[in-house]
């Protein structure tokens, strides 16, 4: 057997790190059945191939095995970086120079950050994929035409989480395998996530509502909390943090796999600017702004929410908070910029909204809206009440 040539490192990044993932999936989502894949297709690993030949490719022990298996040898002119628990594991001494043993993904992410990659491919399999899948700034995927009954599956194929994360850039045409299997070629793309964040304030007692969580309230049968979600995010709002304090677990269950980042005020009685502080100190430094939101704010539509970030986008140079107002009437959500959101999450004890607005008008708008969901909220009980007599077609509901 050849010895493999020694693959040079790929040059120095000038345009900074792309994680790919690449993968061959069938229509069900199946990768894997037994250690190994579940077909044959050429044409799928000559473009693998031809796509990773002369980089990095990251890898599970598994998945390194099986190559191993299938070729007695790793793959060549390939740099192999592979993730395992086991602290004594090492590649058979032939391989050493083209096989590294990495211990977590954070620390190929940032061995590649350091030797200036352009691409870091992850090869799979479900378990590595699964946990790399938030890195991904794209995705090389073979769809294979046939159900699989496997044990190794792509993580959240065909579901909304996938669609609302990537969008297809290039889809190939299906043809016909030598050895009889349809595929096509697809290129998914991470959507970029919107300049303006989201801070939902769901964190409170719901005392006046009988102490019970007013985001669980369901509205044409979902709870409110998701009805908001789905609000922001056809507003093109993708990156959303949730503050939660009471009832946090039972929020959070219905929150799982909502695709948002999930945080705890531990001292939720210490009131909503506590909460905010919370929020507005987990942004990523992407936010150009954010919109804080109420969770009990149950009539939000899309068309709302277009008119405050409207009036942020317009908003004159010194302004740093936007809000709406109805008849004279300040209501919510707002908007601020990202500078203004960094001084609020470092303020202690944490400052009101409503407390910097007075003491700066002149950085704040107001801007003059007839729409009543902005200062519509379900605080107590006769609220609900009054909200499921109204004439508005839709149904309110307690938790249930
Ligand atoms: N269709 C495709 O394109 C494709 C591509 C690749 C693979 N596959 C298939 O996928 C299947 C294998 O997938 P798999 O999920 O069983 O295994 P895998 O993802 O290849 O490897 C899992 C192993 O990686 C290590 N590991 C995982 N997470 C880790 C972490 N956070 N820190 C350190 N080590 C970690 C562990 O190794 P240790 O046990 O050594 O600790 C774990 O057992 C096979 O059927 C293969 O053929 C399909």
């Amino acid at each position: 057997m050849r010895e493999p040539k020694e693959p040079s490192l790929p040059p120095a990044g000038a345009r900074g790190l792309t994680v790919s993932l690449i993968a061959a999936v069938a229509q069900n989502g199946c990768i894997g059945k037994g250690n190994d894949l579940p077909w044959h297709i050429p044409e799928d690993l000559q473009r693998f191939k031809s796509l990773t030949s002369g980089q990095t490719v990251f890898m599970g022990r598994k998945t390194y095995d099986s190559i191993v298996a299938r070729l007695g040898k790793p793959l060549p002119g390939r740099r192999h970086w592979v993730l395992t628990r086991q602290p004594d594991w090492h590649p058979a001494a032939a391989h050493a120079a083209q096989v590294q043993r990495l211990s977590s993904l954070a620390e190929a992410i940032d061995q590649a950050h350091r030797e200036g990659l352009q691409s870091l491919w992850v090869i799979g399999g479900a378990d590595i994929y699964a946990q790399a899948l938030c890195y991904a700034d794209a995705l090389e995927l073979t769809e294979v035409g046939v159900d699989v009954d496997g044990d190794a599956f792509f993580p959240d194929w065909g579901t909304q989480r996938f669609s609302a994360s990537f969008s297809l850039q290039e889809e190939g045409p299906w043809a016909n395998s030598a050895q009889g299997l349809r595929y096509r070629f697809l290129r998914f793309a991470r959507k970029q996530s919107s300049p303006v964040a989201a801070v939902v304030l769901a964190a409170g007692q719901g005392s006046r509502m009988g102490s019970r969580p007013k985001s669980l309230i369901k509205v044409q049968g979902q709870p409110l909390i998701l009805r908001l979600l789905a609000t922001l995010r056809v507003s093109g709002i993708d990156q959303i943090s949730v503050v939660l304090g009471y009832y946090a677990d039972e929020i959070a269950a219905v929150l799982a796999g909502a695709g948002v980042t999930i945080l705890r005020n531990p001292q939720p009685e210490r009131g909503q600017a506590s909460s905010q502080k919370i929020g507005l100190a987990s942004l990523t430094t992407e936010a150009k702004a954010v919109m804080v939101v109420l969770a009990d704010q149950p009539y939000l539509e899309k068309e709302d929410l277009q008119q405050l970030l409207s009036a942020f986008e317009k908003r004159p140079p010194d302004i740093q908070f936007v809000f709406p107002r109805v008849c004279g009437i300040p209501g919510n959500p707002v908007i601020m910029t990202a500078d203004l959101a960094r001084f609020f999450a470092q303020q202690d004890p944490p400052l009101e909204g409503r407390q910097w607005r007075a003491e700066n008008p002149q950085a704040c708008l107001g801007f003059e809206s007839n729409s009543r969901h902005f200062i519509e909220d379900l605080d107590t009980p006769e609220d609900l009440a009054m909200l499921q007599a109204s004439r508005r077609n839709t149904v309110i509901r307690g938790p249930q």
